[in-house]
């Protein structure tokens, strides 16, 4: 899921953050470009021709302007400049045209997604590490889940605490959290079941945080630098692994779950995810059905059995807390200079409850195990 609606989170990383430069003299718009229409390739193609759905519903065809779409200054930019730009990328073959839309080559496909991932990691850094250091945000938490562990996402102590129980974590157990932001989550499973918990995340900046916050509790706490698409754990590592609101950023939600899957120790070995998920308008409201989201189907298709638990009503009481507490907090977080994620909070809110009351939005607990 997303505390900011997908689109809105992804467009301000592509845009605002400056990625290493790797790729020479390469111009940054070129490579916000290669980064953007990565950004395409992980979105589902519509019925039409060159047109991608994006988590927002929005449907964006990959021209000039809907690249441009995904620019922070986007309106600020000269089309023209943009147009030299793909040119630039037509020559070196990172990128092909077919009438007005511009795809990526493979070689393409290989930069733009390290782009992507580049600037979507320090994208992440740079937003949880305002979180993690904001006593708004920290109040935030507070009033909207509970306790403040620096959650970002949309679970409340009802849900961890359930997570907690069906896991029944022990002592002599480790288990991964993977995505797992600031860490806090992992540490407070962690003291409460006296389990080994290993973190890993992108955000490299926050992880290495996370480690330094946690260096009295080292043998019990890992953080690890990682990309979820890119799992290079030995099989068998995990007696469970844990995922709350990560598996929208992964590239195949299937080909994850099959790895994970090999990751957990047998026989005991178990996964639980926290996932939400939305369906057009004019889509079918069975795909909302547990066995049939992304996860449940993924999870079948892996040969994982599995229960669910609904928490589409709970997470709506979530949305309106965080309304709430985020206009009651506004001033604070202006003061501190997050605003951004004051008005990112409302809105993605807002949009999700609206989705909620239409019967198009639904968020789900899975817990999966091996098959014994
Ligand atoms: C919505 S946040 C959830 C964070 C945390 N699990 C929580 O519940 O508070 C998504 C997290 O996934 C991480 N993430 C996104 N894409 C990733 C990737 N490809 N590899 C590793 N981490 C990723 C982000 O940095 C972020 O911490």
């Amino acid at each position: 899921m997303k505390l900011m609606s997908h689109l809105v989170e992804r467009s301000r990383m592509l845009d605002d953050i400056a990625c290493a430069d790797d790729f020479g003299d390469m111009p940054d718009l070129e490579k916000r470009i290669l980064a953007i229409l990565s950004l395409f390739e992980t979105n589902r193609k519509s019925g039409n021709a060159d047109e991608y759905v994006f988590p927002d519903s929005r449907r964006i065809r990959p021209t000039l302007v809907g690249i441009k779409s995904f620019l922070r200054e986007g309106a600020a930019i000269d089309i023209e400049k943009m147009r030299a730009s793909t040119e630039q990328l037509l020559r070196r073959k990172l990128v092909a045209k077919k009438s007005d839309c511009y795809f990526l080559s493979d070689s393409g496909k290989r930069v733009g997604k390290i782009f992507r991932i580049e600037r979507m990691s320090k994208g992440y850094d740079n937003l949880l590490s305002r979180t993690g250091n904001s006593k708004a945000y920290s109040l935030f938490c507070e009033h909207v889940f509970g306790k403040d562990l620096s959650q970002f996402n949309v679970l409340d102590m009802e849900q961890l605490d359930t997570l907690i129980e069906k896991l029944e974590l022990k002592p002599s157990e480790v288990a991964l959290d993977l995505g797992c932001g600031n860490g806090r989550i992992a540490e407070y499973i962690s003291d409460l079941t006296g389990a080994k918990m290993v973190g890993l995340d992108f955000a490299a900046e926050v992880i290495k945080n996370a480690q330094q916050q946690t260096v009295d509790k080292k043998d019990r706490l890992t953080y690890v630098p990682g990309d979820m698409n890119e799992l290079s754990f030995k099989e068998g590592s995990f007696d469970a692994i844990i995922s709350i609101d990560t598996l929208y950023f992964v590239e195949s939600i299937d080909a994850t779950i099959r790895r994970l899957k090999k990751l957990l120790k047998p026989p005991n070995g178990r996964l639980a995810i926290f996932y939400d998920q939305t369906c057009d308008p004019d889509e079918s409201r069975d795909i909302l059905l547990p066995e049939n989201t992304k996860v449940g189907v993924a999870l079948s298709s892996n040969g994982l059995a599995y229960e669910t638990v609904d928490y589409t009503t709970n997470s709506k009481d979530i949305w309106i807390r965080e309304i709430k507490a985020a206009e009651e907090l506004k001033e604070l977080f202006v003061k501190e200079d997050n605003a951004d994620i004051y008005e990112d909070r409302v809105q993605d809110a807002k949009r999700t409850l609206e989705k909620i009351e239409d019967g198009r939005h639904v968020r789900y607990f899975y817990l999966a195990k091996l098959k014994k």
